[in-house]
């Protein structure tokens, strides 16, 4: 059975009291009706300023769900305002979503920020979670990829396709088109995880994770409500 990865991007919502009634909200609906999450990784991605909260949130309800941070800083820590760097963010995730497309568009992230903040992701033995929209953009993960194998023992690293037009628009890619696309990266990068984000909902969830080379969902919209976060959870 294959090990299927479904993260939670709650972008910029949420406030701390609104964190902790998601938490009891996805606690309860899980406790009402579990379901086997044997070969499920949950990863949620809130903000900055809700990491340590949704820890606890979740550590108390015993909920087997691990975290990410949107970005990262691309340096070390210092005279860096309004950063967070890699050393801060190791204290409370275990994955880096690098290169969203919000990021590139509305934050003029480049190529080569992009690969500075992979390098600050790995550096600190975290896993990134590559968002990239086109083939051309898996050039970094790989570079950086062959730098950092004869470092790190257990160099790891996510790949998510996100169509640009399938983001919050409800028109999500066909299940065969993120197929081929999963494919292609594979052939570039080897045998990572490549997952498909955009409009993703429990409707839709399973037509995409039961296709040969996708390996799981970023989810955007449909993750801020606890209840639709789970039935795609329950439907992957
Ligand atoms: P969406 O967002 O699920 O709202 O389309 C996906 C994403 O941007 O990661």
């Amino acid at each position: 059975m294959k090990k299927i990865f479904i993260i939670a991007n709650w972008k910029s919502n949420k406030t701390i009291k609104e964190t902790e009634e998601w938490f009891h909200s996805f606690s309860d609906g899980f406790k009402r009706d579990p379901f086997s999450l044997e070969n499920k990784e949950i990863i949620v991605s809130p903000s900055f300023t809700l990491l340590e909260h949704a820890n606890y949130c979740s550590g108390n309800l015993k909920l087997p769900i691990k975290f990410a941070a949107q970005t990262i800083s691309p340096f070390e820590e210092g005279a860096y305002t309004g950063e967070v760097n890699g050393k801060q963010i190791k204290e409370l995730v275990d994955y880096v979503v690098v290169g969203h497309s919000e990021r590139r568009q509305n934050f003029g992230e480049d190529q080569d920020m992009i690969d500075k903040k992979t390098q600050q992701t790995l550096k600190y033995e975290l896993v990134p979670i590559l968002c990239i929209s086109n083939i051309q953009q898996t050039q970094s993960a790989k570079l950086k990829a062959q730098n950092y194998n004869s470092k790190l023992k257990s160099y790891k690293i996510l790949v998510a396709y996100e169509p640009l037009f399938a983001i919050g628009s409800g028109h999500p890619d066909t299940p065969e088109n993120a197929d081929n696309f999963a494919q292609k990266i594979k052939k570039e990068l080897g045998k990572i995880p490549v997952l498909y984000g955009g409009s993703v909902t429990g409707d839709n969830v399973n037509s995409l994770t039961q296709m040969n080379n996708i390996d799981g969902v970023l989810v955007g919209g449909a993750s801020l409500d606890p209840r639709k976060f789970l039935e795609i959870v329950k439907n992957a």
